[in-house]
């Protein structure tokens, strides 16, 4: 590889090895206002998640790892490739929980599961926020569905992913400063509770129904 003018130039054989690519965000920059900024989502996405995916592909260009799914590296790597590979994940999956068209409440299964594990939507609100504002540094809030399809709100550290622990992460919301610290300077309860008019319920919904039908697949698998 070589640079000109400080932007990195590949060769077609490095090209070909360069298996992580940055998403396109699904929606313009400014469709978040007035809860994201497009300052921020340009840091956010156009920088810091960038900078995640150049990283990777840099750590695992060469070895055995660049033949690796994303939450294959997620599951079994460690260190610099696990952080990057995961961080690259999280954001990529933060991306499409958060929309300007799907605020809140979230309906069908997933509302009956929210409410049978917190009462109601609005309790399990309070509890996301306050985890999520409690949690010290940098990390990241989930709501997951457990193997018995049971939903839980999860909090990570730095670039944890649910998927090392079996869960199938629904939605995302990242703790790093990096996401709110423009729109919002150091006041996370504020980011947090703007979260809500902006979260992808129907991406949420779509997720928890394929992790439905696997469960459904998986116990007829065991009956026959
Ligand atoms: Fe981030």
């Amino acid at each position: 590889m070589n640079r000109r003018g400080g932007r990195p130039r590949y060769s077609l054989k490095e090209a070909t090895e360069l298996i992580h690519t940055l998403p396109a965000l699904p929606y313009a920059p400014d469709a978040l206002m007035p809860h994201i900024s497009p300052e921020t989502l340009e840091y956010h996405w156009g920088k810091h998640h960038r900078a995640y995916v150049d990283n990777l592909n840099r750590l695992v260009s060469g070895t055995a790892a660049a033949n690796t799914g994303l939450e294959d590296l997620i599951r079994g790597s460690s260190g610099a490739v696990f952080n990057n590979a995961a961080q690259h994940f999280n954001h990529s999956f933060y991306w499409t929980s958060l929309s300007p068209r799907s605020g809140g409440p979230p309906a069908g299964p997933l509302a009956d599961a929210i409410r049978t594990r917190y009462g109601s939507f609005e309790e399990f609100r309070t509890a996301f926020i306050q985890q999520a504002n409690s949690h010290f540094g940098s990390g990241w809030c989930w709501l997951v569905s457990k193997p018995d399809n049971r939903v839980h709100i999860e909090v990570t550290h730095d670039a944890g992913n649910p998927l090392r622990s079996g869960d199938t992460p629904l939605m995302a919301c990242d703790l790093w400063e990096h996401a709110y610290y423009i729109d919002y300077r150091n006041a996370r309860l504020r980011y947090l509770e703007s979260f809500w008019s902006i979260a992808n319920w129907r991406f949420a919904q779509d997720r928890f129904a394929q992790s439905l039908s696997r469960v459904d697949l998986a116990a007829a698998a065991h009956r026959t």
